[in-house]
């Protein structure tokens, strides 16, 4: 079945990031009814800025995706004044950086009395930190999609599309529990689309390489603009030798959420990459 974008509505967590913001306004401009979700209401106002200067329909709803209540809340409330969602992404997630080792590798040092104050190795993780990282990308997709899929469901039909990554298939150096919900992201993806295709709701899920944010830039880039240690070691693993830029994903987004473009297509994870996949770096 296809569906026409033009005044359904989408929902959007994360709407207020660096990827996620670009895909909303994409989403405005197609015509749809956009609900923004995040945490901090002055980053989803910037979005919402953004999308009304062009004459976009959006509304701003601030709630974690973990609180089942408030996406309930929410659920209803847009059902009841713009109808059910139809289109939902779900890019809120992130990283915590105490639930990073500093060392990208076990050092002798790390378990004596000798070991540095500023280094963190596996064994000093924080587990309530890392439990807290895994719950926001995993739980905090699974859950708008029991909420909002549910919406689809009684529709009769929507798409859904989840956030992946290049840890998704093999974990990156430092970031253990990013790269653990990230997998985890892939194969909820695949669960989520077997159960779902006899509701007529396709799942699938694109998988960014390096697209500098808030959060990366510090780890890919110098004060001074340049290039880190990890930045470089990125950009030697990327054949097309740049960072993503937001709107590198909208190609690949659109296919995945269209119901006529990507009709047979449901339970796959779209690298959109610049080729670090494809690359050994040798
Ligand atoms: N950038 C990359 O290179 C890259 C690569 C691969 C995958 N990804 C994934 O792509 C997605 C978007 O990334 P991005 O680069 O746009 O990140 P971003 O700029 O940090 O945006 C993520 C947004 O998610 C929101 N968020 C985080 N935790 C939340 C929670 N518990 N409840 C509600 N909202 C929450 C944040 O806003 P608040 O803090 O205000 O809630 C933030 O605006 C993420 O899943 C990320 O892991 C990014």
């Amino acid at each position: 079945m296809s569906m026409e974008w033009q005044g359904k509505v989408a929902v959007v967590t994360g709407a207020g990031g660096t990827l996620c913001s670009v895909i909303a306004a994409f989403l405005a401009e197609k015509g749809m009814k956009v609900v923004l979700i995040g945490r901090t209401k002055e980053k989803l106002e910037k979005t919402a800025a953004v999308i009304q200067s062009k004459g976009g329909v959006c509304r701003i709803e601030c709630a974690d995706v973990n609180d089942v209540a408030a996406l309930t809340d929410i659920a209803n409330r847009v059902a009841a004044e713009w109808g059910p969602c139809r289109i939902l992404v779900n890019g809120a997630g992130g990283n915590n950086i105490n639930a990073m080792t500093t060392n990208t590798a076990y050092n002798p040092v790390e378990i004596t009395s000798d070991k540095p104050e500023d280094m963190r190795g596996f064994f000093d993780l924080d587990m309530d930190v890392f439990a807290n990282v895994l719950k926001t990308n995993t739980v905090g997709t699974v859950i708008p999609c029991q909420i909002f899929g549910k919406q689809m469901v009684v529709a009769g039909g929507g798409s859904i599309l989840n956030f992946a990554s290049m840890n998704t298939y093999r974990p990156l150096s430092r970031v253990s529990a990013y790269a653990m919900s990230k997998a985890a992201i892939a194969n909820f993806t695949q669960w989520l689309a077997a159960y779902l295709a006899p509701a007529n709701i396709r799942v699938n899920a694109v998988a960014p390489g390096f697209f500098v944010n808030e959060r990366s830039i510090k780890y890919l880039r110098t004060p001074d603009g340049g290039l880190s240690q990890r930045g470089e070691n990125v950009m030697q693993h990327t054949p097309m030798k740049r960072f993503g830029e937001a709107p590198d994903l909208l190609g690949c987004v659109e296919w995945l959420l269209d119901d006529e473009k990507a009709a047979f297509v449901t339970g796959i994870t779209v690298p959109v990459d610049g080729g670090f996949l494809s690359s050994t770096g040798i």
